[in-house]
């Protein structure tokens, strides 16, 4: 049975992909854990949800999965990880996704934008610290103009043409994007949420659609942009089928990043009873993606780094090579709560940058003052 799963390592590491049926293979195959892999899914039996064990075991087959991916990852980007200063200046958005704390609908919320001088001197700070990346990520909040966020990313490029500029900024029409991109801003990270309609409905109100979000990313794609997407994992109703899925999606768009986390519950929010996604089912997609994009960006995520103490950690070693640690000012930290427990909401971003720089080389990589570009695919 395990050499099955060994077989199945093997040939993803040689040849980038598998069969439908092979990856469903790997994707559940069984876990030493002690985790539900599909916490959210009807045959799931955790309720109440199970409590994560503070030093999961993992199966032979498991730790085979995470060697193959560190051992691709070293081989495209040695031992580096690559370091992007996060700067979350919006917590208002007009959208209203189930899962999200900061939707529209979340009246206990209170709410901050930044001024351009603000996320300035966020940046000036960052650069002091060592960031060659920023990224700029916020709800949707039509209250920053098309103007206003070009004169944001121009700012920040007179002040600093060695950095790259990343914005997160949800769906805009492909002029607003061209404009942005003509302004600065060189990459672009949209999570597709989910690639399977149907789940994608149970987790977003009907006025958004998969359709739109897809467009969106090809649109930032021909524009030129270095694009993210990604997933969560253990959102309510995603099975192994809604996985492949995600997979194939990935395959079809081709991006420079792909950020995954666990999906994680937050209290004012409609999927409050929900239980936290899977941080083996996390790691287990981690390398599964790098050993199909091996040259792909893959963040170790905040989530990751607040479902498990060593998330992180655990998610370098299984693949990710890019780190996001909180460049926003600690007074708004607390108020960009898209789920419950997030971490670094109290700390100095220079004690992220510490924290995270000792993370990165206790884990056996090194934290690496660069724009940190995608490698030519
Ligand atoms: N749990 C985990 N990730 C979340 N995100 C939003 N809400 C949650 C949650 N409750 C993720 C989404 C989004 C990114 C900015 O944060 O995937 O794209
Ligand atoms: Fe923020 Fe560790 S990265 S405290």
């Amino acid at each position: 049975m395990a050499e099955k799963y060994e077989e199945l390592i093997d040939k993803l590491t040689e040849e980038g992909d598998l069969s439908d049926d092979e990856l469903l293979a790997l994707i559940t195959m069984p876990t030493g854990s002690g985790e539900g892999l599909f916490p959210n899914t009807p045959q799931a039996a955790s309720d109440p949800c199970e409590r994560l064990p503070l030093s999961p075991s993992f199966t032979e087959a498991e730790k085979a999965l995470f060697d193959a991916a560190d051992r691709v990852r070293r081989r495209e980007y040695k031992t580096a990880v690559y370091v992007r200063g996060l700067i979350e200046f919006s917590s208002f958005c007009r959208n209203d996704c189930y899962y999200c704390g900061i939707r529209r609908d979340n009246r206990n919320l209170k709410r901050y934008r930044l001024s351009c001088d603000q996320i300035l001197s966020c940046t000036d700070q960052g650069y002091d610290l060592g960031y060659r990346t920023f990224v700029l990520q916020g709800g949707e909040d039509p209250y920053y103009t098309d103007q206003m966020i070009c004169d944001i990313v121009s700012s920040i490029k007179e002040r600093h043409p060695d950095c790259a500029i990343t914005l997160s900024i949800g769906e805009k029409e492909r002029e607003s994007y061209q404009r942005y991109f003509d302004a600065g801003a060189e990459r672009y990270l949209l999570r597709h949420e989910t690639a399977d309609t149907r789940h994608y409905s149970l987790l977003h109100p009907a006025e958004l659609s998969l359709e739109h979000r897809k467009k969106c990313l090809f649109d930032l794609k021909e524009i030129g942009y270095q694009v993210g997407s990604g997933f969560m994992v253990g959102s309510l109703g995603q099975t192994a089928g809604c996985l492949l899925e995600d997979i194939r999606f990935l395959q079809m768009l081709m991006p420079d990043m792909i950020g995954i986390g666990p999906y994680l519950t937050h209290h004012d929010t409609p999927l409050r009873d929900c239980c936290n996604g899977s941080l083996t089912m996390t790691l287990r997609l981690t390398s599964i993606l790098r050993l199909i994009f091996p040259y792909a960006l893959i963040p170790a995520t905040t989530a990751l780094g607040t479902i498990h103490p060593l998330g992180r950690e655990m998610g370098m070693k299984a693949g990710a090579n890019v780190v996001m640690p909180n460049l926003s000012p600690v007074k708004v930290r607390k108020q960009y709560q898209l789920y419950d427990n997030k971490i670094c909401t109290g700390e100095l971003s220079s004690e992220c940058r510490g924290c995270m720089e000792r993370r990165t080389s206790s884990s056996g990589y090194q934290l690496v003052i660069d724009r940190g570009d995608v490698k030519a695919h």
